[in-house]
């Protein structure tokens, strides 16, 4: 179980990670939610990261890739990816089911739910922060013994770390009370092992770049709607969805961006004034997709 996945990169001196998020994906393909066509959305996001990223290694899901956990939408999620020919690791967001998440991936398919992978010189290790029927994350004992055990097999690799969660604040008080609830027990253990570069994440739906003593912690863009940086409450943003590329160096040095892709669905007013009935400002979809 300890062993990481050996994904076999063609050039270890640099690999290329792309981490997608939220993608809040329907049962229906033509479903909208907040006025953004979210399966459209995402194969937009995935188009831009093949023409610009040919050479990617390794995509990373951050969760929520649906809005509902439904096995539809999970089936929708594998087919969108059939133009992906790289490993695509994904865990589970707040609005994720994990056992349908599973049982939708196509036997043989380069997906992984929540498995650590090493890519070149670098481990990725993708956390399960989801608590199911709530939108705050939690990090159980057994991932977090997992986490550490990990990290103490590959002490000498470089490290990137993936959960849904944020592990910090982000100075907008509605996301905050819906963050990683134990991050103090997480960076115990980040703080044991110095191998650990980078802490990244996903349902904030915005990207954030900031740094803990050796660490670099940062969020991404969703791959639909986007919510607006340092409000107390719900607020859409009229900014592109997008993704966050990391170049990853055989030293343990690394770069990373946000890429944004610009394209016609923002939400509207009326999109800003739906009736939103979970803690997360996104409103419930009934079977068969309310904006369809
Ligand atoms: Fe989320």
């Amino acid at each position: 179980m300890l062993a990481a996945l050996d994904v076999g990169v063609p050039d270890p001196a640099r690999v290329t990670v792309v981490q997608i998020s939220d993608s809040h994906l329907l049962q229906s393909g033509s479903g909208r939610l907040l006025g953004v066509p979210t399966g459209e959305s995402l194969r937009r996001v995935l188009r831009d990261i093949r023409k610009r990223y040919p050479e990617v290694d390794v995509i990373v899901h951050s969760g929520d890739i649906a809005q509902d956990g439904h096995s539809h939408s999970y089936r929708q999620f594998s087919r969108i990816l059939r133009c992906i020919n790289v490993p695509v690791l994904c865990i589970p967001g707040n609005h994720d089911d994990r056992a349908a998440i599973t049982n939708a991936l196509r036997p043989g398919s380069p997906t992984h739910v929540n498995r650590s992978v090493r890519a070149g010189a670098w481990l990725i290790v993708t956390l399960d922060t989801m608590v199911p029927n709530e939108d705050y994350g939690s990090l159980s004992d057994l991932e977090l013994r997992r986490l550490h055990l990990e990290l103490g097999c590959h002490a000498r690799m470089p490290t990137l770390i993936f959960l849904h969660h944020p592990p910090v604040m982000i100075k907008s008080a509605w996301m905050d009370s819906m963050a990683l609830r134990n991050a103090q027990r997480l960076f115990a253990i980040v703080d044991e092992h110095p191998q650990v570069r980078i802490l990244a994440w996903g349902h904030n739906h915005q990207a954030f770049d900031t740094w803990r003593q050796r660490q670099r912690l940062l969020g991404v863009p969703a791959t639909c709607f986007q919510y607006k940086p340092g409000c107390a409450e719900f607020a859409l943003d009229a900014v592109a969805p997008g993704y966050r590329v990391f170049q990853l160096f055989g030293d343990g040095a690394f770069d990373t961006d946000v890429v944004r892709v610009p394209h016609a669905w923002f939400p509207t007013e009326s999109d800003r004034q739906s009736d939103c009935k979970r803690n997360d400002g996104i409103p419930r979809v009934r079977l068969g997709d309310a904006h369809d």
